[in-house]
């Protein structure tokens, strides 16, 4: 523990670049990864060399945020609406999380990094399922950084899921409509056990959530880049968190 910390103070006075304080770093971290098609676009390569690069950021993030002691990095990896882009295009995006966690997988055990996933993944193909199932099984003893994957995640369908259950509560009197409260609709939510995020990050130069967390941000700081993902490194992840620090949250007070 007291190693850990160390490093992790030390870590913080190392920056080059912005400095950030070593208290008030986001617990929760949520990233809209956008501009992988952009960045292969200005290379003149295919999309897919885009969404490639984008792989490669996940581990530079990845350590930063746990050796900067944030406890959830939630990623947007394919959103519900990805499913209307080329199928070339999608099969690739499909085999990504297989090819990431082949490689990081031990990396992640090393780091005592815990998968965890939200969004349909019943409807994923079944080489994508096995692999992020086998992932959310080998580190579910993990402790340290969570790492949400979003994939096939869309809000609106979320929230729709929510309410069902929800109505179902109701429809077997486990639940009465007087008793709904805020707590009742976060905990039939796909992130039940999750602090909402402190801060979302969208790269790209997009300003819009794009059906992402939209309950779940209602009081988080954003920060939006020109940066496209594949670009994104670890100055970036240390300069949206200066930019948070500098940030009053008041959560509707004054
Ligand atoms: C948005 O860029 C990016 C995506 C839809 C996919 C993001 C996926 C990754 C970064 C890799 C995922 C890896 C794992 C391990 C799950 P875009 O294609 O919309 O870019 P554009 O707006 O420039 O076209």
């Amino acid at each position: 523990m007291l190693e850990k910390l160390t490093k992790w103070k030390s870590s913080l006075s190392s920056q080059e670049g912005p400095k950030i304080e070593d208290v008030n770093v986001p617990r929760h971290i949520a990233i809209i990864m956008d501009g992988n098609g952009r960045w292969a676009k200005r290379k003149g390569l295919p999309r897919i060399a885009g969404h490639r690069e984008g792989m490669k950021v996940i581990n530079k993030v990845v350590r930063k945020a746990d050796e900067l002691g944030v406890e959830i990095l939630t990623l947007y990896a394919f959103s519900t609406e990805n499913w209307k882009r080329p199928k070339t295009e999608v099969d690739y995006l499909m085999k990504l999380p297989e090819r990431f966690l082949n490689k990081e997988l031990p990396m992640l055990m090393e780091k005592n990094v815990k998968v965890r996933l939200m969004g349909s993944i019943e409807n994923l193909p079944e080489h994508t399922k096995r692999a992020v199932s086998k992932a959310v099984k080998d580190t579910e003893k993990n402790t340290g950084l969570i790492l949400n994957f979003a994939l096939n995640y869309g809000s609106r369908f979320e929230l729709m899921e929510a309410v069902k259950k929800i109505a179902n509560q109701i429809e077997n009197g486990s639940l009465s409509a007087e008793e709904i409260n805020e707590s009742v609709l976060k905990e039939n939510l796909m992130t039940a056990e999750l602090r909402d995020p402190d801060l979302l990050i969208r790269t790209s130069g997009e300003i819009r959530l794009s059906n992402f967390m939209l309950w779940q941000v209602a009081y988080s700081e954003f920060w939006f880049t020109d940066v496209l993902w594949p670009d994104f490194d670890e100055q970036h992840l240390v300069e949206a968190i200066a930019v948070y620090q500098k940030r009053a949250r008041r959560y509707g007070g004054v």
